[in-house]
């Protein structure tokens, strides 16, 4: 499929829209206004519209969108029409509490295995997931096909661990390790922060307070 140019902004809002379109399906929605789906997303109709113009998903007059076709197009913009090999390396708390969320697996997610140091939790497995020896890294990495490791250690070791797994053939890391990762430029790293999350969060409630004291 050709690369299509879209803007970051709109990339970024993806994931909700294929979220939503997918609910309409399970609800057996098959099309829907743009002013439908901005009531339900809460998102301005005219934003929709230009949103969903990059994907020829153009609404038409008197019809609205095709459901089944946009989620489809996201997907494959996405790359979650196929399915991507993943492991976990650090099987503590985060770690733990990704492996057991089951519907990653829904996405295309495939978490094949997780690997820790600690020889205590090396042999046990979560569900039917194994929690593997870093020894195994290299070899787990080359014969399944890993394209994404999720890296739920401290930061210390987390540059070092992550250059090793992208030597052994990871594309793409997820990083929940605070530390800005020194790694290849080709390799995609998408840092997931929850503490940045909640400081946006305080941001909005300190600035909230203020406008309601302010009138
Ligand atoms: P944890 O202490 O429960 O688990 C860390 C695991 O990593 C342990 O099992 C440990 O044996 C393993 N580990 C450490 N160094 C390793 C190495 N070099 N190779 C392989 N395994 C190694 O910690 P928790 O709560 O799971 O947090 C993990 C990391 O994620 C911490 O650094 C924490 O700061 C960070 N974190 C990030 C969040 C985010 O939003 N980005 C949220 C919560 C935690």
């Amino acid at each position: 499929m050709a690369k299509k140019e879209i803007s970051s902004a709109v990339i970024k809002r993806l994931p909700r829209y294929y979220r939503y379109l997918g609910e309409l399906l399970e609800e057996g929605i098959d099309r829907i206004s743009s002013n439908e789906l901005s009531e339900r997303m809460r998102v301005t109709a005219s934003q929709i519209r230009q949103d969903l113009n990059n994907f020829g998903g153009f609404g038409q007059q008197g019809y609205g969108y095709n459901v089944r076709y946009l989620h489809e197009e996201i997907a494959k913009i996405l790359g979650i029409d196929t399915k991507h090999n993943m492991i976990i390396i650090g099987a503590g708390n985060l770690g733990l509490a990704i492996a057991k969320y089951a519907n990653f697996g829904k996405r295309g997610f495939i978490i094949k295995a997780l690997f820790d140091k600690n020889p205590e939790l090396i042999g046990k497995k979560v569900g039917d997931i194994d929690i593997l020896d870093m020894d195994m890294l290299e070899s787990f990495i080359k014969e399944n096909d890993i394209e994404i490791a999720a890296l739920t250690i401290p930061k210390g070791d987390a540059t070092a661990i992550a250059q090793e797994a992208v030597s052994y053939g990871v594309r793409a890391i997820w990083n929940f390790a605070h530390t800005d990762l020194r790694l290849p430029e080709y390799v995609t790293v998408e840092n997931v922060h929850l503490s940045d999350s909640l400081m946006r969060l305080s941001y909005n409630i300190r600035w909230q307070e203020k406008d309601d004291i302010n009138g």
